[in-house]
């Protein structure tokens, strides 16, 4: 007799993935449910293919269906992001430029790659001595540009930008191989911070 196979547990549960509204808490459980299946997505990916993990990939999939997929991890990100939250995490990286200066007397501007950018606008405030270039896996703004950053053609982009913000992309990323091919890409991209902080000194 054919053994009946066991009905698999779904590995999050959802509640409800076409809410627009979202507590620091149901966002924060979104996230995460959101980064548990894409990592077991991953895992069944890269593993042998049997009856057993098709089943466990479509039961997989469904889930991230189930919880608004990457669009509405993207809008429980953004709405983290919001001041009445704390801010984006571009508030930081603004810090550090300012406080080492790179902000004062500049020839020209400096120009950042923005990879995982939500929003098209995080460094408005800085349009004076920052030129951005916004990208992202889905983009949610016509300026945002829809582009996997690993599948980025390097030769065409090398020397183009002086820094790149891989802001809470890295975590995004479940499989420790594509990790290190962003560090990669990133090397290849051959960034030019270095001449910007001399044209920095220069200019003082
Ligand atoms: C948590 S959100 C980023 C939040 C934002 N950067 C911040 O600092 O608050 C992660 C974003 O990274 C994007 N992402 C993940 N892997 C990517 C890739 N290979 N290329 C481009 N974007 C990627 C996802 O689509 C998602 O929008």
């Amino acid at each position: 007799m054919a053994k009946a196979r066991k009905r698999k547990l779904p590995l999050v549960t959802v509640e409800s993935s076409s809410s627009n509204s979202s507590t620091p808490l149901s966002g924060r459980t979104t996230i995460r449910q959101f980064h548990v299946l894409s990592k077991r997505r991953a895992q069944l990916k890269a593993g042998t293919t049997n009856e057993e993990s098709v089943e466990a990939l479509a039961a997989v999939e469904d889930e991230i269906t189930q919880l608004g997929g990457l669009e509405t991890y993207q809008r429980m990100s953004a709405i983290g992001q919001g001041t009445d939250r704390g801010g984006g995490s571009e508030k930081i990286l603004i810090k550090w430029l300012k406080d080492f200066g790179l902000h004062k007397n500049r020839a020209c501007k400096l120009c950042l790659l923005e990879v995982g950018a939500l929003k098209p606008d995080n460094y408005s405030t800085c349009a004076t001595w920052i030129d951005p270039t916004p990208l992202d896996l889905r983009s949610r703004h016509p300026s945002i540009i829809e582009q996997d950053f690993l599948q980025l053609d390097v030769t065409a982009h090398r020397n183009k930008w002086d820094i790149l913000s891989l802001s809470l992309v890295l975590n995004f990323v479940p499989e420790p191989k594509d990790r290190g091919m962003f560090y990669i890409t990133t090397y290849l991209l051959e960034l030019r911070l270095n001449e910007s902080r001399t044209n920095a000194v220069n200019c003082a």
